[in-house]
């Protein structure tokens, strides 16, 4: 296992590229096997997800090759339509094949997700919105066992949950609404640029959709979907973990080939803390301050304050002069990183879905774990401010989600080695 060894104090300075988002290639993907022929897929960041999502297609039978930024997927072969736990408990997000799955061969078996260090990840509502459009599906052995008896048929699906939308399942029941009979509605469905985005792409296949963006789509089913080209929007969490990057140690970033509309929530947080911010059709520049403001955060589905940013800005608020509250809407639990924070010397309570962020001077440099993507992410932007040395450890965490994200930063003027970790 790797480590990163990170020596703190260095002042970022400098532009970046954003790269493609993690969160619209990978149902993407799951979609482009809904008919047979070759997608082209640009703007594709090498991830551990890309590459777990490529496996688990290979595995189905698709022909895959991942060029410069380029996916060519064929799925004229595809002769399987299960899932195992192997591949679903590296990756979540493998659920995003459920309803393509569906959508091809009429019928699916798939590894339950289970829980992760997020929190419970229930599936009900991809479940729920399925079963409207007329598919069975059972629970046997730890696989949900789905199947359609006399095709899909359009109907009305409300997919509001305890939590509010669902990105997945919102991509699973409208993916298998292009090809079912009639018309669907869905309502309270997730309006992420990631659902948009895989919503796009579904029109060059054919697929007749509109509310595209609003919580209010309607998909009228279509005979066949063929294959289509797109390019990956940029990632709006990258994007904004390095502008933290760029705030945390007070100098002076900027992200190019970004999406600024598709962050308006957290530019306008970090805004009030004194950061200052410009923007242009498609980069964002930071520059530091000294001492920045506390500010409140609440995490909601877009376009609210993205949970995927909660623990980037719980570090960049550690700092802060005076007490900021987040609290998490999304994943109540999702507070893991507060504790290796605290080790840095932040000063955070945790009081059940609220975080208490009493800002302190400084940070001081130690040895911490990651947990989970963006917590690493955290703990990473922690380590560029605090004082001396802080080694994080287990940081495959981050390559399932960030491209190139230690090259990136040290070329910004930080100082981050990656090391094996013998202890
Ligand atoms: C996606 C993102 C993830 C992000 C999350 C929330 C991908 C690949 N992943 O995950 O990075 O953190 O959105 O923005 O796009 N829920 C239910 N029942 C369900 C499904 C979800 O109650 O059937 C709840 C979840 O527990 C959570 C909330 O709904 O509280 C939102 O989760 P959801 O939008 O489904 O997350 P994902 O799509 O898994």
């Amino acid at each position: 296992m790797d480590k990163f060894v990170i020596e703190g104090g260095k002042i970022l300075n400098g532009s970046i590229p954003a790269s493609g988002a993690k969160n619209s290639v990978l149902p993407i993907l799951a979609a482009s096997i809904m008919t047979r022929g070759t997608s082209v897929i640009r703007n594709v960041p090498d991830l551990q997800d890309v590459r777990t999502m490529m496996r688990i297609l290979e595995y189905l039978g698709a022909k895959i090759t991942f060029k410069n930024g380029t996916i060519e997927i064929d799925s004229s072969d595809i002769n399987r339509c299960d899932a195992p736990y192997e591949f679903v408990k590296t990756m979540r997000a493998s659920i995003a094949l459920l309803g393509p799955l569906i959508a091809r061969f009429g019928k699916a078996q798939f590894s339950l997700p289970g829980g992760c260090v997020i929190g419970p990840r229930p599936i009900d509502l991809h479940i729920k919105g399925l079963q409207k459009l007329g598919v069975d599906i059972n629970i046997e052995d730890g696989y949900v066992i789905a199947s359609v008896k006399s095709g899909l048929k359009g109907n009305y699906v409300f997919l509001g949950g305890s939590f509010g939308s669902s990105v997945l399942a919102t991509a699973n029941v409208m993916c298998a609404a292009t090809v079912a009979k009639g018309t669907t509605v869905i309502e309270f469905a997730a309006c992420e640029p990631e659902i948009v985005d895989l919503a796009n792409f579904l029109v060059k296949m054919g697929a007749k959709i509109t509310g595209i963006g609003s919580p209010c789509l309607t998909i009228c089913g279509v005979k066949k979907l063929s294959p289509a080209e797109h390019k990956i929007i940029p990632d709006r969490i990258e994007t904004g973990t390095f502008l933290l990057a760029g705030a945390i140690t007070r100098g002076n970033v900027t992200v190019e080939k970004c999406q600024p509309l598709h962050l308006g929530a957290f530019l306008e947080r970090l805004g009030e803390t004194g950061v200052s911010i410009k923007s242009g059709r498609n980069f964002i520049a930071i520059s530091g301050i000294s001492r920045w403001k506390p500010v409140d955060v609440v995490t909601l589905a877009y376009p609210g304050f993205p949970t995927d940013l909660q623990a980037q800005m719980m570090a960049f608020l550690s700092l802060a002069d005076g007490v900021s509250v987040i609290t998490e809407k999304i994943f109540p639990e999702r507070f893991i990183h507060a504790g290796e924070l605290n080790r840095l010397g932040a000063s955070i309570q945790l009081d059940g879905s609220r975080a208490i962020v009493r800002g302190v001077k400084k940070l001081l440099g130690a040895r911490v774990m990651a947990s989970d993507l963006r917590a690493s992410a955290a703990l990473v932007l922690a380590g560029l401010a605090a004082e001396g040395i802080t080694e994080v450890s287990r940081i495959y965490h981050l390559f399932r989600g960030y491209h190139k994200f230690e090259e990136k930063l040290n070329y910004l003027g930080a100082k981050i080695t990656r090391q094996k970790d013998t202890t």
